[in-house]
């Protein structure tokens, strides 16, 4: 595997106001908080977390449908963090989306050659006779014929719409596919089926994943490093192997062996709270945990945000 970069976040955050009425002040809360990583060509980032936790809002920034309201995105080395409207239709056509629900995705009115001809009209200076040729390049890319190019959505199955949706997602020869949750409208002999393709693109086409799911043996299978997203923040982060096998963070180890909570619609926090976010729900919560956020504690080979290994580290420097 090369050394390219495709994506570098630092300290991302996306701040929402919440409107309470003409009589209450509104309030801000920050869907994401201070993002940082970095993806290789041909790696794969997993992105865990409860429902509300952030991840279709860092989907939502990395494609470019939102803008980041501070922080700093590259992608391909070039900063795309506040481009106008135009040139960021242009920059992020290299990091493409993979919707859960395909059927909801795909406009059901077009002809799967009108779908995938849209981006490139809009977007490249590709003459009709070589559209022509990229979509049925695609398409055979996907495992799929190019007289399937004449249907419509309705008439493929789920699995074949999913392909569908990664041929669209293809087509504009991106460095980066999202995969929001790609495989939970599937049936489980379809999933290993796209797991496979996507496994196959990656290979050939050397493309990098960020891959939000909840499904642990497709995680631990996929993604070569594991972002656990509470509320917003990174609580831990670092190989998906070590995190799995061998959780720090209380909400990481809640969460991998919780599965029902993948479903909890947890409270947003508002912009102005300067504590732990695990704090209100943590078992071994200290003080210091609801006023003060966590510094980052390096575990093994993994990163956690807890005041737990702040304060053993603290208690190890003293004794040396
Ligand atoms: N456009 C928006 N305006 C206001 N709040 C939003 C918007 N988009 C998302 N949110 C809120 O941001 C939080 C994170 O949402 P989301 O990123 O969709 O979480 P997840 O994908 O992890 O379930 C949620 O509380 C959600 O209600
Ligand atoms: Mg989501």
């Amino acid at each position: 595997m090369s050394n390219n970069f495709s994506i570098s976040a630092s300290g991302l955050s996306k701040c929402y106001t919440i409107d309470r009425g003409l009589f209450h002040k509104n309030t801000q809360f920050l869907a994401l908080n201070n993002i940082s990583f970095t993806l290789l060509e041909g790696e794969t980032l997993g992105v865990l977390g409860e429902s509300g936790a952030g991840k279709s809002t860092l989907a939502k920034l990395l494609v470019g449908e939102e803008i980041a309201s501070s922080g700093l995105l590259l992608i391909d080395n070039k900063d795309v963090t506040h481009l106008n409207i135009h040139k960021r239709l242009i920059e992020h056509r290299k990091i493409r989306m993979v919707y859960q629900d395909p059927y909801a995705s795909l406009n059901p009115s077009l002809t799967i050659i009108e779908l995938l001809d849209e981006p490139l009209k809009n977007i490249t200076k590709l003459n009709k006779s070589e559209r022509k040729s990229r979509i049925i390049e695609v398409l055979n890319l996907v495992g799929l014929k190019s007289e399937h190019g004449r249907r419509l959505p309705h008439m493929f199955s789920p699995g074949e719409r999913q392909r569908i949706a990664i041929a669209r997602a293809l087509i504009l020869d991106p460095i980066c596919i999202v995969l929001d949750e790609p495989l939970s409208a599937l049936d489980i002999s379809v999933q290993s089926q796209i797991i496979n393709l996507m496994l196959e693109l990656q290979e050939n086409l050397k493309l990098s994943f960020i891959l939000i799911s909840y499904n642990l043996p497709v995680l631990w299978h996929m993604c070569d490093k594991l972002m656990v997203l509470c509320r917003g923040q990174i609580v831990e982060y670092g190989p998906t192997i070590s995190i799995i096998d061998n959780p720090q963070h209380p909400y990481t180890k809640d969460i991998l062996t919780n599965s029902s909570h993948s479903q909890n619609n947890i409270q947003v926090t508002d912009a102005s709270f300067c504590g732990c976010v695990y704090s209100d729900r943590c078992e071994n919560a200290l003080d210091i945990c609801s006023t003060k956020q966590p510094e980052q504690s390096i575990i093994d080979e993994q990163i956690v945000y807890c005041h737990k290994f702040a304060s053993i580290n603290t208690e190890e420097d003293g004794l040396c």
